[in-house]
């Protein structure tokens, strides 16, 4: 395939997909119309591309290309289509369509490949978690994915091999206080939600920035009543609370009073698949840098379901801002990511 429409073609369905949801930036939330109709338009795409589609209970897109050896594992690329609200170009939906162009360009391999969509990754990796519970695992699976960081900008360099991802734990934290009149309930009569809660805030930062490479957030936060003149009644939150391995990750639930059981553990990327990803860097020129992933990704799930998984990480322009319209990765580089993985889906099937 011609490698200048390839590119073009990838930057206008970027472009398409980040129109769906309407608003400003990226609003196709797990669930939400647009991200079934994102899901729609990539498996038309598959069919345009001659790959066979099958869509999963859960929803998730799986086009193939049928391998000489179809009783071979298979090898998988692809990542999700959902965003956060007012997301990123990039996020997931990069995957996806460098993915699709890998394939394309490969053609027959020994093995089947495949190009997935798994639904609703931002909330917690429903679609790849239900994936893996059915039990049919491929052999392999590589995925593309911005940083989402200033590392591979901060060192000038495009693409860089994933080590490993956090382990991380989203939970819900409920407060609760008595409402009352803000003009004529003494501060000593209060018990005001709001008050335990943003204490609470405060614990879960210092709680992190206590442990070397931790990280927390309270990222939404319901008040209710919800008034100006009313005492907050019940004050619900989230906590996202992630570390770069199971001790860490256990000392920071720990100290928030939070089940240390984490809901994705640490997951560490297949030694194979990084040298493979590191050779085809390599033969562009350019240098294998490896990082590792504060983000969460589908890939973590296969991989701590046994499958053998690696990413390869596309430099984030604009500091690495993510989860936010401010999103941005190069056409260049979005080409030299589908090259490298092409080039490393077609050693992987054979
Ligand atoms: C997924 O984007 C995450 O929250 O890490
Ligand atoms: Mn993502
Ligand atoms: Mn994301």
């Amino acid at each position: 395939m011609d490698a200048a429409p390839a590119k073009k073609r990838a930057l206008e369905r970027l472009d398409m997909l980040y129109a769906l949801g309407g608003g400003r930036g990226a609003n196709r939330l797990g669930g939400s119309d647009a991200e079934q109709q994102a899901c729609e338009i990539a498996a038309a795409w598959m069919e345009e591309a001659g790959l066979e589609v099958e869509w999963d209970p859960a929803g998730n897109v799986v086009g193939r290309s049928i391998g000489s050896q179809p009783d071979l594992p298979e090898v998988w690329t692809g990542s999700h289509l959902d965003s956060v609200p007012a997301g990123g170009r990039f996020d997931g939906a990069l995957g996806v369509v460098v993915g699709l162009e890998a394939i394309t360009s490969v053609g027959a391999c020994e093995r089947t490949l495949g190009v997935v969509v798994f639904r609703d990754e931002e909330r917690g990796c429903f679609g790849s978690r239900a994936f893996v519970e059915r039990g049919s695992l491929p052999g392999y699976y590589v995925e593309v994915h911005v940083e989402q960081g200033p590392v591979l900008e901060r060192a000038g360099t495009p693409l860089g091999v994933v080590t490993g991802i956090v382990g991380y734990t989203r939970r819900e934290a409920v407060f609760e206080g008595k409402a009352g009149h803000a003009g004529t309930t003494p501060m000593a009569a209060r018990d005001d939600a709001l008050a335990k809660a943003a204490e609470f805030v405060v614990r879960v930062r210092d709680a992190a920035a206590a442990i070397e490479g931790a990280v927390a957030t309270v990222g939404s936060l319901e008040v209710e009543p919800g008034a100006a003149n009313v005492i907050p009644g019940r004050v619900r939150l989230t906590v996202d609370a992630r570390a770069p391995d199971a001790e860490r990750l256990d000392r920071l639930l720990t100290a928030l009073g939070l089940d240390p059981e984490p809901q994705n553990a640490p997951a560490v990327m297949d030694e194979s698949v990084r040298a493979v990803l590191r050779e085809e860097i390599e033969r562009l020129g350019l240098p294998p840098l490896e990082l590792p992933s504060g983000a969460g990704h589908d890939a973590g799930v296969l991989a701590s379901a046994g499958v053998e998984t690696g990413i390869l990480f596309v430099r984030s322009l604009n500091g690495g801002a993510s989860h936010s319209p401010d999103e941005l990765t190069s056409e260049e580089d979005v080409a030299l990511a589908t090259e490298v993985l092409a080039a490393a889906l077609r050693r992987l099937a054979g």
